[in-house]
């Protein structure tokens, strides 16, 4: 008998029938979001999960299914799993990195240009039914390119970003937990590091790409946002909560900063309906890795990793390597 494997969310086909080969499925194709208590249900007999960022695995959770051995999120971003409780509970924990990096960059600099060039603004004006007459002053933006790229956080989608600012003849400027080395550097667009303070003050297009935690939440507030560029934009393509969303309102309505991109927002997707009232925001549903072909080199590696826990060997991307004492896996 294979073992169970639960579809937490809807799919790809392809990955269903994959992942047939190894498991017994239960599949969610109607794309329901469970709360925890379904999600418990769900789960009993289960040997592994496939889940993306909405399941919080944690201990009230894991106390309940006794039976689950890996959890495996179709995503890079793991802030729905608390890791310690993983461990503490022999359940291997997974992620999907590296395969939406250039897709992730991509995204964050279609989301610079739209702010920075007004183009939704424009878009909305337009099928209004109010473009009457070509004006030398309609929709003034700022220009990207010549101009200094600050970004905020420089992991392997920070840097991706970075090397396409030299096709812009850009400045980059980066702030992180440690410096990058001299040839990283240079690879990032010759970014060069900066203190927190000198990365808000000195950046004309600010790019959030910090991975949530708890000492990441609302890194950006009212005082950063303050140091910054009256004529500065600011994208966030990392998680909701690094930005202070209420704080970030204020400043785009009284213009203290010029105007924001944003891919995820605190409590989303319930988002503050704030930014609904404003002009200058460009505003899009989590979607900064969504091509077809990124999401579904994503769930293959999720994939990927169900399987190697299945057949004994060490998930690709296991980010709780300490729970492997844990297990019977070497
Ligand atoms: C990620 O991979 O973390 C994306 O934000 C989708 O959740």
């Amino acid at each position: 008998m294979k073992p169970k494997l639960l579809i937490a969310r809807a799919i790809f086909p392809e990955i269903v029938e994959k992942l047939s080969n190894y498991f017994e499925l239960e599949e969610n194709q109607d794309d329901i979001i469970f709360s925890e208590t379904e999600l418990v249900a769900r789960l009993q007999g289960k040997f592994g999960m496939l889940c993306t960022s909405s399941a919080r695995v944690n201990t009230s959770l894991l106390s309940q299914v006794p039976s689950l051995k890996v959890v495996s999120t179709i995503a890079v971003g793991y802030d729905n799993f608390d890791l310690a409780a993983c461990t503490k509970f022999g359940v291997m924990a997974t992620n999907a990195p590296d395969v939406l990096n250039e897709t992730t960059a991509d995204f964050a600099w279609a989301l610079m240009m739209a702010t920075a060039r007004r183009v939704t603004e424009a878009e909305h004006w337009l099928r209004a039914g109010h473009w009457e007459k070509w004006s030398y002053n309609a929709f003034l933006g700022a220009d990207v390119h010549g101009t200094t790229l600050g970004i905020l956080g420089m992991g392997r989608i920070g840097r991706a970003i970075a090397r396409r600012a030299r096709g812009f003849d850009m400045r980059v400027i980066y702030h992180n937990r440690s410096r990058l080395d001299p040839s990283a550097e240079s690879e990032a667009g010759g970014a060069i590091y900066v203190d927190k303070e000198t990365l808000l003050r000195d950046s004309d297009h600010l790019i959030v790409v910090v991975p949530y935690s708890a000492a990441a939440h609302h890194l950006i507030g009212e005082a950063e946002l303050a140091q910054m560029k009256s004529s500065a934009t600011l994208v966030n393509i990392a998680r909701g909560g690094i930005v202070d969303d209420a704080a970030l309102i204020r400043a785009l309505q009284e213009k203290r900063i010029a105007a924001a991109g944003l891919d995820v927002f605190e409590n989303e997707p319930r988002f503050n309906p704030g930014f609904l009232t404003l002009s200058n925001v460009v505003l899009t549903p989590h979607i900064a890795s969504a091509s077809q072909a990124t999401r579904l080199a994503m769930a293959n590696k999720a994939v990927d990793n169900l399987v190697a826990a299945l057949e004994g060997r060490v998930p690709p991307n296991l980010l709780n390597n300490d729970v492997l004492q844990k297990t019977s896996i070497e």
